[in-house]
């Protein structure tokens, strides 16, 4: 390893278990020489098997519900206390559709759960950076980065209102981006990741065959959790400092191809 983040601090978010993404970036970043807390919802620390991951990278873990502003004021506080100072990087890889967990569809969402979709999924990347800047908990040059999805900008029908949840985080990462880098020189990215085995990501209809589908358009095939990790890492060092307010695709080509040999073959398989 070149422990390229060595005597950085950070927070990450959102590691339920090994196949998390947030799981590799935690790992990563500890061999890359980083110290961090580790934060989820306190139902999901209950859930999950977060203290193994804690253990093997000499972590705290820290609960935070991210639609409180009182657990994020805390975890923040916490962290830098933990960490003996301010913040480095910061990993949101927190995502939840609650219509897609009740089989509601797009067509008839209830907006109850919308709200509380977007509030976790998109306005809780805010109440991170809201709570972070009123606190000056981010060092200059500190790096944010929050994982989306292309269903921001183009269609997927199963992905629900959890596009309209991506395209509003990565609204935010822009408009924070500029006030956080006027004022501090704290950036902030979002990274549009292929679509990845894990909780989340499986809890969409037709997951596997549309993951089949992104594997034979790109011509990388899809970029998998460890070369998301490895994709963050980069984001968090020093070789970054000039990326900000960028959506940044991590899909091995998928967003601008438009169609492989691969994929018709599956066409012809299915004529
Ligand atoms: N898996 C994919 O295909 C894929 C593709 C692109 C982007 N992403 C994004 O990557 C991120 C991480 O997802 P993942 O695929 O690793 O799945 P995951 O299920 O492992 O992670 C989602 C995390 O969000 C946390 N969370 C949910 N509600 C919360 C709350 N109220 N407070 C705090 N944390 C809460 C969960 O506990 C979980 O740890 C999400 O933003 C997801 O949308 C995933």
């Amino acid at each position: 390893m070149n422990q390229i983040l060595k005597g950085k601090k950070g927070i990450i978010f959102g590691a339920l278990d090994p196949n998390s993404i947030a799981w590799k970036v935690a790992e990563h970043c500890h061999n890359e020489g980083a110290i961090f807390t580790l934060t989820n919802a306190p139902i999901a620390l209950r859930l999950g098997t977060i203290n193994q991951l804690a253990e093997s990278t000499g972590s705290v873990v820290i609960p935070c519900d991210v639609t409180s502003d009182s657990d994020m004021e805390n975890l923040i506080t916490e962290s830098m206390k933990v960490l003996g100072g301010k913040i480095d990087f910061i990993l949101h890889s927190v995502g939840m559709s609650l219509n897609i967990r009740k089989g509601k569809s797009y067509l008839d969402l209830d907006y109850d759960f919308t709200h509380k979709t977007l509030d976790i999924s998109a306005i809780s990347l805010h109440r991170l950076l809201k709570t972070a800047y009123k606190l000056d908990a981010i060092n200059e040059w500190g790096s944010v980065v929050a994982l989306t999805y292309i269903a921001a900008q183009r269609i997927f029908p199963d992905y629900n209102e959890m596009a309209d949840a991506k395209a509003l985080l990565e609204s935010i990462s822009r408009s924070f981006g500029y006030h956080y880098g006027k004022a501090k020189k704290v950036r902030i990215n979002t990274i549009s990741q292929s679509p990845t085995r894990t909780t989340a990501g499986s809890g969409v209809k037709g997951f596997d065959s549309f993951y089949d589908y992104a594997e034979a358009l790109s011509p990388l095939g899809n970029a998998s959790a460890e070369d998301c990790a490895q994709y963050c890492v980069a984001m968090f060092s020093d070789f970054t400092k000039m990326v900000t307010m960028q959506n940044l695709f991590h899909d091995g080509g998928f967003s601008f191809t438009g169609f492989s040999s691969e994929v018709m073959e599956i066409g012809k398989q299915n004529d």
